[in-house]
């Protein structure tokens, strides 16, 4: 390689002096995009492959490339290899090794190539690895959702608005509340996936190149489903980073959502579930303490897959074409927000599926029979009763209980009938179980409802566990 050795930089050849250190340290990343090293391998490999093929090198140059480059991928992987700021980033690091180990065939490896085409399909190959394991993991949550909704098939808790006990609802329902809101983010992974998935290698600095590549040969060795279009957009886009650190973040924003759920059910004012020991912590003063430490720090650090969503928008915005040294920046966030999705699902998997449910304090707390009020007022509809006057005379029934301290369920048909006839019997109604095997319509909380879902999501389950 035509190599400058005072400077002894791959693009050392038009600059006199060498580079300051200060200068070296701030630009590297390989101090991040190391991580990338198994996407830049591979995909180093397959562009040598394609070189052979369309006979821009020899065989004999692929075969040394090849084994040059998983020499490389294993010295990177024992850590026997370690770059330093000097190489600027992963892309650098591995020709420079390889050249040093094969020589000559090895300065042909960035034949119609730039890092600029080069780092867009290593982090595409990253996020499409990232979608996939966000996915299982999201998966994984829906299951213990559904296993410890099946494990308390009848218990009821109050259902809240505004943080006030409103109606009395099956803890499953409640539970597989989450389950959809994390089918929805694996919906928009995958809608992700489309546009991530495609080869943008081939495109090189950001016109393309006067060399007669091959691209769809490489997608099809790389597994990307399509090649992009257009060399200038495939080098400067960075959509489907923001589109996965959004689909993350959402899915994060559920996470604290149950996390701040688990929180409130834990505390003796809830007092509906119990902490395991295993994952639970205890204070370094007060002895007695037991605390949800995983769901107050999953809570805590949805806050930074929100920043790494703003990070890179903002990275981003009022760009210029094409490739800006800005798009540097788009690593670390993805990289954490990744990390940060991965720990989240794996930790409120466990500490869900770790849970002591207390179906009695939980009924207790569901048991007013005030929550009941709706179904009286259902009930005088179904007699024939206009929902608002129906609202209206249950809301006076509702005040008298309180004023008098006589519970709804302690009245008798001829203090009921005082409000409207059409209430002779009702005082049955008030019952949480009945009332919630009750409520069937679609979407409803009955139990019939919840357990032909359950079967459902059962069945779904087990078949993916095979
Ligand atoms: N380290 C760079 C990045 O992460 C790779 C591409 C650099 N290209 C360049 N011409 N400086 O975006």
């Amino acid at each position: 390689m035509a190599k400058n050795k005072k400077t002894s930089r791959s693009w050392g050849g038009r600059f006199k002096t060498a580079p300051s250190p200060r200068m070296q340290a701030f630009t590297a990343s390989i101090g991040f995009d190391i991580r990338l090293f198994p996407y830049d391998v591979r995909a180093s490999i397959a562009h040598a492959r394609m070189l052979a093929a369309t006979k821009i090198i020899s065989a004999a140059e692929r075969d040394k490339i090849v084994r040059g480059l998983r020499a490389v991928e294993k010295e990177l992987a024992s850590g026997r290899f370690k770059p330093d700021t000097s190489d600027e980033d992963i892309h650098m690091a591995v020709e420079r090794r390889l050249i040093e180990k094969i020589g000559a065939p090895g300065a042909k490896l960035h034949t119609a190539r730039s890092r600029n085409d080069q780092v867009a399909t290593d982090v595409r190959l990253f996020v499409k690895d990232a979608i996939a394991a966000v996915d299982a993991a999201g998966e994984k949550l829906q299951a213990v959702l559904v296993e410890v909704a099946s494990r308390h098939p009848r218990a009821i808790l109050p259902g809240y608005t505004h943080l006030q006990r409103a109606q009395p609802v099956l803890l499953g329902h409640h539970l597989l509340a989450y389950y959809d809101m994390l089918e929805r983010d694996r919906g928009r992974l995958a809608d992700c996936l489309v546009r991530a998935d495609v080869l943008t290698l081939g495109s090189g600095a950001l016109a393309g190149t006067t060399l007669p590549i091959d691209r769809k040969l490489v997608a099809h060795e790389l597994g990307f489903a399509r090649v992009c279009e257009n060399s200038i957009d495939g080098v400067a886009d960075r959509d489907f980073i923001v589109e996965f650190l959004a689909a993350v973040a959402l899915v994060l924003t559920h996470l604290s959502r149950l996390a701040n759920e688990i929180t409130l059910w834990v505390s003796a004012e809830f007092g509906f579930a119990m902490l395991d020991d295993a994952y639970s912590t205890g204070s370094s003063m007060m002895p007695q303490k037991k605390n949800p430490d995983i769901a107050e720090l999953v809570r805590g650090k949805s806050g930074r897959t929100y920043g790494n969503l703003i990070a890179v928008l903002t990275a981003l915005k009022g760009l210029p074409l094409a490739y800006n040294s800005d798009l540097q920046e788009d690593k670390e966030p993805l990289f954490d927000s990744t990390d940060t999705a991965l720990h989240c699902l794996e930790m409120t998997a466990a500490l869900l599926a770790s849970l002591r449910f207390d179906e009695e304090a939980m009924a207790a707390a569901a048991s007013d029979p005030l929550l009941l009020a709706t179904d009286l007022a259902e009930h005088l509809v179904a007699e024939g009763v206009a929902f608002r006057e129906a609202h209206e005379i249950t809301g006076r029934l509702v005040r008298h209980s309180l004023e008098t301290g006589v519970a709804l369920t302690d009245m008798s048909d001829a203090e009921l009938t005082t409000f409207c006839p059409a209430l002779a019997g009702a005082s049955a109604l008030l019952d949480a179980a009945r009332s919630i095997d009750r409520r069937r319509s679609a979407g409803g909380t009955s139990g019939a409802l919840l357990t032909r879902r359950l079967r459902k999501l059962e069945r779904r389950h087990a078949r993916k566990a095979r």
